[in-house]
């Protein structure tokens, strides 16, 4: 796999200055998962290489850009409303660049809903495509109408974009592109493209910058970090890689997603247990519990086969703890289909579940497929997976209650005078403490349980 650097885009760094009094701001916002959180980190990290200032809000912006998500179509419809509304930021300031990027625009339908119905977007771009940006400025500054770019893949890994992070104690750091696993239902692999690794001594080289910049929490990001290495020139599994992370040393923790459970491997957990810098909280979507709509959902692997990995993962990891991801109403989700799925978070005792009503997708497998259950019926097995779950949560949490362990300050809680603390398990414990600890760690006591939220106190 091709890999090429970024570099400073010095052309459009003076179309820019040239064209505006004074630097001009842009507007970014993200939609959907943590990738495209990371991805619009370094769009930031463009804009600001070549001139642009960042603001929070659109109202004060030269450039507003939304880099948007096609996993659901709910999230695709509020994209385009929340575009319908822009319309009048341009009337008010004809100046205004409007833009689409992300995974949206990797879609031909989408590039020419906008072409035809959108006349006040400038700017269309896919994902992958963060190191042109300067370019596509700079063609739409120098006098063309509209820069729309049509969807394509990417053939090369670009590496050393800038990135402006949110935080400056918690860090994404993207391990691979794209994904190559075509479950029937998502889109993703259409949008994203091929799976293609960065290489490790890439990754080494950000992850000891982040370590040494002062970054607490590195999150490794991939749609399967567990395919990571497929093409490599040298031999490294994703478990080799968290390995040669953890050799950078300093006051860190990693954490990682996704897992997809049909490459999580023994080897993965066994270092998991044996590395400390890595949090004991696995992600490892499982989507449904019946043998008959995994297959159908090209997951492959059983609900025995997944519970075996559970098992594994709590014999060797003390204290580990599970998140996941569930569709419910899959084409042809039976009631029985769906109480298997009752019965597996039951038995897995998730701590988190990230719960969706199944979005059709056009051009995937499973938009094909008889889809007979309603709305109504779905929406009532969602509430009652819901109710199961909150049983599950309130359970787990109230089990932290007088256990001190280390947590990592994040920002203010819900109550004036308290800091959110987030454990290594990924629950919350709001703790009555000043802000100068956002960003630092501490031992934390949980006292007490409110539901899903815990509180609690230091225990320096
Ligand atoms: N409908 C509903 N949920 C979906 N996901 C992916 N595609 C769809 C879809 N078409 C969910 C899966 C995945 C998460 C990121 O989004 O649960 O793990
Ligand atoms: Fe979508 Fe499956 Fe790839 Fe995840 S692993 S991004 S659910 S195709």
């Amino acid at each position: 796999m091709a890999s090429m650097i970024y570099h400073h885009d010095e052309r459009a760094a003076r179309c820019i200055a040239e064209h505006y009094e004074q630097p001009p701001l842009a507007y970014v916002h993200s939609y959907g998962c943590q990738q495209n959180v990371a991805d619009g980190e370094k769009i930031k990290g463009v804009l600001l290489d070549i001139g642009y200032g960042l603001c929070d809000s659109p109202e004060l912006a030269d450039l507003i850009l939304f880099n948007t998500c096609a996993v659901r179509e709910h999230a695709e419809q509020r994209v385009f409303g929340n575009v319908g509304a822009l319309k009048k930021y341009k009337q008010a300031k004809p100046g205004l660049i409007i833009g689409l990027c992300g995974c949206m625009p990797q879609q031909p339908q989408v590039v020419d809903k906008i072409r035809a119905s959108y006349p006040y977007v400038d700017l269309v771009f896919g994902v992958n495509r963060i190191d042109l940006l300067p370019q596509l400025l700079t063609e739409k500054l120098e006098g063309k109408k509209r820069v729309l770019l049509e969807p394509g893949e990417r053939p090369e890994v670009v590496e050393q974009i800038p990135a402006k992070r949110d935080s400056s104690y918690r860090a994404w750091l993207p391990i691979m592109n794209g994904c190559d696993n075509f479950c029937s239902y998502c889109i993703v692999p259409y949008v994203r493209g091929r799976e293609h690794s960065r290489k490790p001594q890439d990754i080494l080289q950000e992850f000891r910058g982040l370590v040494e910049a002062g970054y607490k929490e590195i999150t490794l990001l991939g749609q399967n970090v567990n395919s990571y290495g497929k093409g490599l020139e040298e031999e490294c599994d994703f478990a080799d890689l968290m390995n040669l992370l953890c050799t950078v040393p300093g006051e860190y923790h990693i954490r990682f997603m996704t897992s997809h459970p049909k490459d999580a491997t023994h080897k993965l957990i066994d270092t998991i247990a044996a590395q400390d810098h890595i949090c004991n909280h696995i992600h490892l979507p499982v989507q449904c519990g019946s043998d008959r709509l995994l297959k159908k959902m090209n997951r492959h692997y059983t609900v025995e086969k997944y519970l075996g990995l559970i098992d594994y993962a709590r014999k060797k990891i003390p204290d580990v703890t599970f998140s996941s991801d569930i569709i419910v109403g899959f084409p042809g989700e039976t009631e029985e289909d769906f109480q298997g799925t009752l019965d597996l978070i039951r038995k897995v005792e998730y701590m988190q579940l990230f719960t969706f009503i199944y979005s059709k997708r056009a051009g995937t497998p499973a938009a094909l497929l008889p889809d007979e259950t309603t709305h109504e019926e779905k929406t009532e097995r969602m509430a009652r997976l819901l109710a199961a779950q909150e049983e599950i949560a309130f359970k787990l949490t109230a089990q932290q209650v007088g256990k001190r362990q280390i947590a990592l300050a994040e920002g203010p809680g819900r109550n004036p005078g308290t800091v959110n603390f987030r454990l290594r398990n990924n629950l919350v414990v709001e703790i009555p403490c000043g802000m100068e600890w956002a960003g630092r760690e501490a031992m934390v006591l949980p006292t007490g349980a409110r539901g899903a939220m815990l509180t609690g106190e230091l225990a320096l």
